[in-house]
C-alpha cells in the first residue's frame, strides 16, 4: 500500500525524520529561508498530511488548497496560528506538542528575570564594548530577585490577548519586571512602551511579541531585554516537540488516536 503523502515545512531533527520516513512519503522543505506561502500551497496539494510550526497559517485559506489533507501536526505547543475549528469543519486533524517543553520554558523565563534584573543585556554590551573600564561600586547595579515576590498570570497553555494592556500595567509596582515567554499579543506592546516610558514598571524581558519579527522600536531600551522566541530552544526539547509532532501524524494514518489531538472530534467523524 502507498505511503500516506506529508509535507514538513522544515527538515525537523533526525529523529523526528525517522518516526515520519517509516510511515510515510516525507516532502521536506529543506532551503533555509522559510517556505513562501505560494510554495506551501502548491507542495500541500497532494499531502495527506503536513507537520508545521507557528509560523505558518492553517485557515481555512490553506485547507482549500489541501483537499487531501487528514492532519495538521504544529511543532509548537501554541497553535493560535492554527484555527481548529476550521480543521474541524474540514474533518482535518489538528495537533500541538504539550508537556515536554515545559521546563525549558520556565528554565528561560528565570534567564529573562535574571538579566533584566540583573542589567545583563547591559552588562554585555559593556563588556564587548571595549569601553568597560573596570569593577566599580555603582556600577549597572541592578535588583536582586531573590528574597522577592513572583507573580505567575496564565490561563492554561494558551494566554488570553490583551491581558496586560495599560489597566493591568498600572496597577504593577514602580520596581515590577514583566516577563512574557508566552505569545505576544498577551501583553499590548504600545501600553508596555508607555509603561516603561513612565517607569510605571522597572523593566521587562520578552521573548515573544504581537507582530513577530517585527519588535516595537520603543521596546529597545537598556531596562529591556529582548530575546527572539528561543524560550523552547534547546536541542532535547525542540527534538521531543519534532518528534511528538512525528508520532502525531503516524498515529493517524495507523488509525489510532493522535495522542495530541486537539479537535478530537473529527476521529470520530471519520
Ligand atoms: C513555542 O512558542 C510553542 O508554542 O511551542
Amino acid at each position: 500500500m502507498a505511503k500516506p503523502k506529508v509535507l514538513a515545512t522544515r527538515p525537523l531533527f533526525a529523529a523526528a525524520r525517522e518516526i515520519l520516513n517509516a510511515d510515510c512519503e516525507v516532502d521536506y522543505w529543506t532551503k533555509r529561508e522559510r517556505i513562501s506561502k505560494s510554495e506551501l500551497f502548491r507542495r500541500i496539494k497532494d499531502k495527506q498530511g503536513l507537520v508545521c510550526l507557528l509560523t505558518e497559517k492553517v485557515n481555512e485559506e490553506l485547507l482549500r488548497a489541501a483537499p487531501k489533507l487528514r492532519i495538521a501536526a504544529n511543532v509548537a505547543v501554541g497553535y493560535d496560528n492554527i484555527t481548529v475549528a476550521d480543521c474541524t469543519r474540514r474533518g482535518v486533524a489538528a495537533t500541538n506538542t504539550p508537556g515536554v517543553l515545559d521546563e525549558t520554558t520556565a528554565d528561560f523565563a528565570w534567564t529573562l528575570l535574571m538579566a533584566v534584573a540583573r542589567r545583563l543585556g547591559e552588562g554585555e554590551q559593556l563588556a564587548r564594548s571595549g569601553k568597560w573600564k573596570g569593577w566599580d561600586l555603582d556600577q549597572l547595579v541592578g535588583t536582586d530577585v531573590w528574597g522577592k515576590t513572583l507573580g505567575l498570570v496564565g490561563f492554561g497553555r494558551i494566554g488570553q490577548a490583551g491581558m496586560f494592556n495599560a489597566k493591568t500595567l498600572s496597577q504593577m509596582k514602580p520596581s515590577a519586571f514583566l516577563i512574557n515567554t508566552s505569545r505576544g499579543p498577551v501583553v499590548d506592546e504600545a501600553a508596555l512602551v508607555q509603561a516603561l516610558k513612565r517607569k510605571k514598571i522597572a523593566g521587562a524581558a520578552l521573548d515573544v511579541f504581537e507582530r513577530e519579527p517585527l519588535i516595537h522600536a520603543g521596546l529597545k531600551r537598556p531596562n529591556v531585554v529582548l530575546a527572539p522566541h528561543i524560550a523552547s530552544a534547546s536541542l532535547e526539547t525542540r527534538t521531543k516537540m519534532a518528534c511528538m509532532a512525528a508520532q502525531n501524524v503516524v498515529a493517524l494514518f495507523k488509525e489510532q488516536r493522535p495522542p495530541n489531538i486537539l479537535n478530537p472530534e473529527v476521529l470520530k467523524a471519520n
